[in-house]
């Protein structure tokens, strides 16, 4: 996979050519997935864990987006797409609104275990593709996706924008057994996966979709709130409506920083938490306050709307 860049064609995708994959490459997906693996068995949210088992991405190697889609395809009618990275915000969105999820294919470094500024094929892989077994978050993503192509046309992509970075990426759930994660950017990250639910500094409210829309993020370190769902099918309805309506009332109020209350915020209140001296202690686990792996493209969603 280190050999000559390939051509890619007008809709950014390539051919994920697993032969080429080194030892090395599938030994460093190993290292991460067992990392990971170890982390997530009461932290990760039960659809997430069926989705990875259904699916049969497991330690022994980077996967075959062949054999991936066959099996997303038939569960929930998407598939994997290859792509050399960050692809344009309308190629995203079209390949999400067809139900097609564009992932990278080449793998961080050894010496990058902990932080990598874009997303690899761990994060995309391993992040996201076993939520899109599960056909209330399948249904959601693909609707994120058209949503998506309307926001650019209407210049509210900023907003839409947030919605990405607090469900896909950094949501929380509430389930019977406790707080659990169904974020991408956390589910790939070892740090951030026990910070999330385990230290008592980050706001945890529920989740409130003009509250979202309204907050701003840091991509720098570890987000300051969460926002927590009940289940995936509330997603997916309090996303449903026009948002054009709610686009311009959001525009006409200020933005919100990633680490303040307001006075309408439910907060979600487990039973107790870990004190900070257990934080990030379990599993051997040091705390690391690198930014979550894999910043998805809606960085530079960020930087071209000064989020
Ligand atoms: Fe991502």
């Amino acid at each position: 996979m280190t050999g000559a860049p390939q051509d890619f064609t007008s809709d950014f995708s390539i051919e994920q050519n697993w032969p080429d994959y080194t030892g090395e490459e599938h030994a460093i997906w190993r290292l991460l997935f067992e990392r990971q693996q170890r982390l997530l068995v009461d932290r990760a949210c039960q659809e997430f864990l069926d989705g990875l088992d259904a699916l049969g991405v497991a330690a022994d190697g980077i996967p075959d987006f062949h054999r991936l889609s066959d099996l997303l395809d038939a569960a929930t009618g998407w598939r994997i797409v290859a792509v050399p990275g960050l692809v344009p915000d309308d190629v995203f969105f079209a390949y999400l609104a067809r139900r097609r999820f564009p992932s990278t294919c080449f793998i961080r470094r050894r010496d990058q275990l902990d932080y990598l500024q874009e997303p690899d094929v761990f994060h995309d892989i391993c992040g996201h593709v076993p939520l899109l077994m599960n056909p209330v978050f399948a249904d959601y993503m693909q609707a994120y996706g058209e949503g998506g192509l309307k926001a650019l046309g209407l210049g509210h992509l900023q907003h839409l924008a947030r919605l990405y970075w607090y469900t896909v990426e950094f949501g929380l759930i509430a389930t019977q057994q406790g707080l659990r994660i169904y974020g991408s950017g956390i589910l790939s990250s070892a740090g951030e996966s026990v910070y999330c639910l385990e230290d008592p500094r980050p706001n945890r409210i529920r989740f409130d979709l003009r509250r979202v829309m309204r907050t701003r993020y840091r991509i720098d370190d570890f987000q300051q709130t969460y926002f927590v769902i009940d289940d995936f099918q509330q997603l997916f309805d309090a996303t449903r409506p026009d948002f054009e309506p709610m686009y311009r009332e959001i525009a006409a109020q200020p933005d919100i920083e990633p680490d303040v209350l307001i006075q309408s915020d439910r907060k979600f209140e487990p039973s107790c938490f870990p004190g900070p001296a257990d934080c990030g202690q379990k599993n051997g686990l040091q705390l690391d306050r690198s930014p979550s792996l894999g910043r998805k493209r809606l960085e530079d969603v960020r930087q071209h709307h000064n989020q």
